[in-house]
């Protein structure tokens, strides 16, 4: 009975953190390639949250959304989160000043609704990583700024290498209050 309460427990908890998303909502499994209609491509990075517009068998047609500057896509105007690098050439759809849509496809296979499935392994090595000296912060309760700030100690302390800390640090923006998933409090 205590297994079955507490397996109840653990299940709505679970169904409680994945319904604060929108249902219809997915995001890049992966670092990704986009293809767009006339055969340019741009780099997807993984945590993007897209629009599904249509299934094509094993394809599906995506809407991307963000700040362009350059060659590259950010998630807000203050570019602390890459959304995606275009190649040249590639057709972007213009909204406002900087605002910008891309459209483009690629594989079903690297796209999630299920934020556990995305961010899995990179919440397993945060909290290997960021938990001997104390508890695991509430990773939305920071703004992506506030995450870049204490990092700059913390890898230090964590004695993270280039590439850890970049993988690290993309999570830490991603699941910020202010990143790809907004949450109110
Ligand atoms: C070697 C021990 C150690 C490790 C490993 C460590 N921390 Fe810390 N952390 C501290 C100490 C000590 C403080 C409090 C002093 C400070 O703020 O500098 C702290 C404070 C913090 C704070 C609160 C700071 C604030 O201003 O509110 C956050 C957030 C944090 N750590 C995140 C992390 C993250 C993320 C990692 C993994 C990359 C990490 N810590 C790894 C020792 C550690």
């Amino acid at each position: 009975m205590k297994t079955i309460i507490r397996n109840t427990i653990i299940l709505l908890a679970l169904l409680g953190s994945l319904f604060q998303v929108n249902a219809s909502q997915n995001f890049i499994y992966q670092d990704s390639v986009l293809k767009g209609d006339n055969g340019k491509t741009a780099k997807i990075f993984v945590g993007v949250p897209v629009t599904i517009k249509k299934e094509m068998g094993k394809n599906v047609k995506v809407s991307i959304k963000g700040y362009m500057f350059g060659d590259e896509v950010y998630s807000s105007k203050t570019k602390e989160l890459l959304v995606a690098k275009v190649q040249k050439g590639f057709n972007v759809n213009k909204t406002e000043k900087n605002e910008v849509e891309l459209i483009g496809t690629l594989s079903k296979e690297l796209t999630s609704s299920d934020l556990l499935d995305v961010w899995g392994e990179h919440e397993e090595f945060y909290f290997e990583m960021c938990t001997q000296c104390h508890a695991g912060p509430e990773v939305n309760h920071h703004t992506m700024m506030e995450w870049e700030a204490v990092f700059g100690t913390m890898r230090g302390f964590a004695k993270l290498d280039e590439e850890e800390a970049s993988y690290l640090l993309r999570y830490l923006k991603a699941n910020a209050s202010d990143g790809f998933i907004k949450v109110k409090h």
